[in-house]
């Protein structure tokens, strides 16, 4: 990772709504700890730290009639640079394994790609805001389409947020988004079929993170 050299890592999870990020975080979270002995912190995005939690309230219930494409993205690089700042580098630096539910990419695919702003302007915002920090390993938890749009309609009903009920073009063009940045990129990022039940999709993680853990000291 970039400019540091503990032995910490950083591994974002990814993808749409209702893919299961928050829920295999924890399970992860958990494996790390009583299997592998590992100091974790799990974290998301926005939010992580009070301001970025701050920024989260404005972004997902914003005030008067919500955000240009613009603000919006640079809310989504503020609450970033202070989460990365204050919260993430630092616990990797005293050799924490951080998990956080999304990170960059998530800009990239709703703002810069469904949102139309473009994968440049996303990306300089990062290297100004974050010093284009990238995680040790991104995992882009895929569902189908229309599992996505049943997992949401139940989980969601008539109270979604500002961006979670944007319509379902909208989603499945973040979906499509996440899909073209993880196959540019098959070095840092991991596919894992989120279809499954919890623990089976839970396997799949800790397959997808196993040249991470076969570095750890035995
Ligand atoms: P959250 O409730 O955490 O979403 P989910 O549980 O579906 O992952 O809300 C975060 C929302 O913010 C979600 O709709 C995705 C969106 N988002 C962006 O549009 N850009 C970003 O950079 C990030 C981090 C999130």
């Amino acid at each position: 990772m970039n400019g540091i050299t503990a032995t910490g890592k950083f591994i974002a999870l990814e993808g749409g709504e209702g893919t299961g990020k928050s829920t295999q975080g924890r399970m992860l979270a958990e494996t790390l700890r009583s299997t592998y002995g590992l100091d974790v912190t799990v974290t998301r995005e926005p939010g992580g730290t009070p301001g970025a939690e701050a920024i989260r309230a404005l972004l997902l219930d914003p005030p008067g009639e919500g955000w240009s494409p613009q603000a919006e993205a640079l809310l989504f690089a503020a609450a970033r640079a202070d989460h990365v700042d204050r919260l993430i580098r630092p616990r990797v630096a005293e050799g924490a394994w951080v998990i956080s539910d999304r990170f960059v990419d998530s800009s990239r695919a709703y703002q810069g790609g469904a949102g139309g702003l473009g994968d440049d302007a996303i990306t300089a915002l990062h290297k100004f805001g974050s010093h284009g920090m990238r995680p040790d390993c991104t995992i882009l938890l895929e569902v189908d389409d229309a599992v996505r749009r049943e997992r949401l309609a139940a989980r969601d009903g008539d109270n979604s947020d500002a961006i979670g009920g944007r319509s379902a073009e909208y989603h499945d063009a973040v979906a499509q988004s996440f899909r073209e940045l993880a196959k540019s990129d098959p070095a840092g990022f991991k596919f894992v079929d989120g279809t499954g039940s919890p623990d089976e999709v839970h396997r799949q993680m800790i397959l997808a993170l196993s040249v991470l853990l076969e570095e750890l000291p035995r």
